[in-house]
């Protein structure tokens, strides 16, 4: 233990972008253009639903009014206004299991009751979901594909019947899709939102993951009812987004370097993900399973039913090596208490190899021994 007690820690805490995926000099020149061109508006106070031309111009990719986009400071911010909006203290609403913790956080800030539903690796279980419908619920979260935290993706036959079980049960579904496009192999798959023609589907996209988190600029198209609804809890709440990051981004799309951002995410991210595969099967090939995300920034792993999570991640953490114990994905923690979530989005590939090997040792640390013979 002394020798490493020295070690410069690793984090597979948090979903961090790399360094090398920000845009710096892109957005530094967008952002200046951006101010010189709209300085007057986008530096006074404005409509609370977001800047006019990015909302415009995200409306025209999903084919709908502007007045169905609602621009935000990060999905995080609408996902928080949307449960303000809809859910009543006491309300059931549907989440999956393991889901985004901070998700689950801002649930029970608003007094939902957060039901989980089972995910596999063709993502969520359709007919646990079909069972759960037959009481009432305000809406079902879901994040489809390379879902945070266990990077699984929903299958496509599975998302056709939940886009079914939407339609004929009339539940509302808040797609959540921040990773949709950080896909590194396989085919792109119709977002719910496509399957429905949007009806009964919000869905909430972000370009956190594709362009840079502390730009705080992301999306929902909803309808306009809801969107008008929104906008009144956003400016009793803030007043107005910032629109400055808006106008920036509008600049960014404009200028059409969106395509090259998502090139170096994804060409940052790819070896990294084969670097933790790769460094699981070395270290935990006979100990672990672990999901293979085909995209997203996480994978989930599944320990031996004897290792408590809870009680390995602060050994991990004094070993060198950060992880968030499964428990926090699930409402009450009642769940995942053999797993973890590790995100291999910012660390560089080879203090991914590094880190997994301090996990194993720190599992290995803690194993119940064989008995004495
Ligand atoms: C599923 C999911 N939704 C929302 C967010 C928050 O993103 P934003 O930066 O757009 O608030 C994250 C970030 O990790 C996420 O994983």
């Amino acid at each position: 233990v002394h020798t490493l007690a020295a070690v410069a820690p690793i984090s597979f805490q948090r979903g961090l972008p790399a360094p090398e995926c920000l845009p710096v000099d892109e957005l530094a020149e967008c952002a200046r253009a951006a101010i010189l061109e709209h300085g007057r508006t986008i530096l006074n106070y404005g409509p609370a639903g977001g800047f006019a031309p990015l909302r415009e111009r995200i409306a025209a990719d999903y084919g709908v009014v502007a007045g169905r986009i609602f621009v935000t400071n990060g999905s995080l911010q609408a996902l928080s206004l949307l449960a303000g909006v809809l859910v009543e203290p006491g309300a059931r609403v549907l989440v999956e299991g393991p889901t985004y913790d901070r998700a689950l956080h801002i649930l029970a800030r608003v007094g939902a009751q957060a039901v989980p539903i089972p995910v596999d690796d063709e993502g969520l279980d359709v007919e646990a979901l079909e069972r759960e419908l037959s009481s009432p619920a305000a809406f079902l979260y879901t994040i489809p594909t390379f879902q945070n935290p266990s990077g699984n993706t929903t299958s496509l036959s599975r998302r056709r019947r939940l886009a079914e079980l939407a339609r004929e049960r009339r539940i509302l579904v808040l797609e959540d899709d921040p990773y949709r496009h950080v896909r590194f192999d396989g085919d792109d798959l119709p977002s719910l939102y496509e399957l429905t023609g949007g009806e009964g589907v919000v869905h909430s996209s972000s370009f956190s993951k594709i362009v840079a988190p502390g730009i705080r600029v992301a999306s929902l198209v909803a309808p306009e009812e809801l969107v008008k609804k929104l906008e009144a809890l956003a400016a009793q709440t803030y007043l107005a987004p910032s629109f400055v990051p808006q106008a920036t981004i509008f600049e960014f799309l404009r200028r059409g370097h969106l395509d090259a951002s998502l090139t170096r995410v994804r060409d940052a991210l790819r070896p990294r993900r084969d670097a933790m595969l790769e460094a699981l099967e070395r270290e935990l090939g006979d100990r672990a399973e672990w999901s293979r995300p085909q995209g997203g920034y996480f994978l989930w792993l599944d320990l031996r039913d004897d290792v408590d999570a809870r009680e390995l991640a602060p050994r991990a953490e004094a070993a060198g090596v950060a992880v968030i114990p499964g428990a926090d994905f699930f409402p009450g923690g009642g769940a995942g208490t053999s797993s973890l979530r590790l995100a291999y989005s910012f660390v560089a590939t080879d203090e991914i190899a590094e880190g997994v090997a301090r996990l194993a040792a720190a599992i290995a640390a803690g194993a119940p021994r064989a008995a004495a013979v």
